[in-house]
């Protein structure tokens, strides 16, 4: 988890956030132990802004990842916590749901870690099974 924590760190160096100034990246760990890593992209106009781990789920399912998701990191260095809004809870679901797992969410600020199973930051969910 420390390792996936350091990509999700590696990642956020990478954000374009002009606007928010709110760096983040995120890494999605699978179970063959690919790591897709992603990280916010904002839009000058603004609600256009994508997150970084709506980012990592666009990119590992364009690469072809359906499920097997084991846990997700996400890092800012610009906040003391954080944790994934609620459309990215969702978006996370669409790919852990391909195959009904339940993955662990660790996320950290400049404070301390927290974690979560992704059925607890979305629980009585509408996933891809319903
Ligand atoms: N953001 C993320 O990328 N992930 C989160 O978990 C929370 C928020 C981004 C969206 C926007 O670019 C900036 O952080 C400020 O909200």
């Amino acid at each position: 988890m420390e390792q996936l924590l350091d990509a999700a760190k590696a990642a956020a160096e990478h954000a374009y956030a002009p606007y928010s100034r709110f760096r983040v990246g995120a890494a999605l760990l699978f179970a063959d132990g690919a790591v897709v890593t992603g990280t916010n992209v904002e839009n000058a106009s603004y609600g256009l802004s994508l997150c970084a781990e709506t980012a990592a789920v666009v990119k590992a399912m364009g690469e072809g990842m359906r499920g097997g998701l084991q846990a997700v990191a996400v890092h800012t260095p610009d906040a003391e916590q954080i944790s994934p809004c609620g459309r990215c809870r969702q978006v996370l679901l669409e790919l852990a749901g391909q195959d009904g797992s339940d993955p662990l969410v660790i996320a950290k600020g400049t404070g301390k870690l927290r974690e979560w199973r992704l059925s607890q930051l979305l629980p009585d969910a509408f996933g891809p099974s319903a």
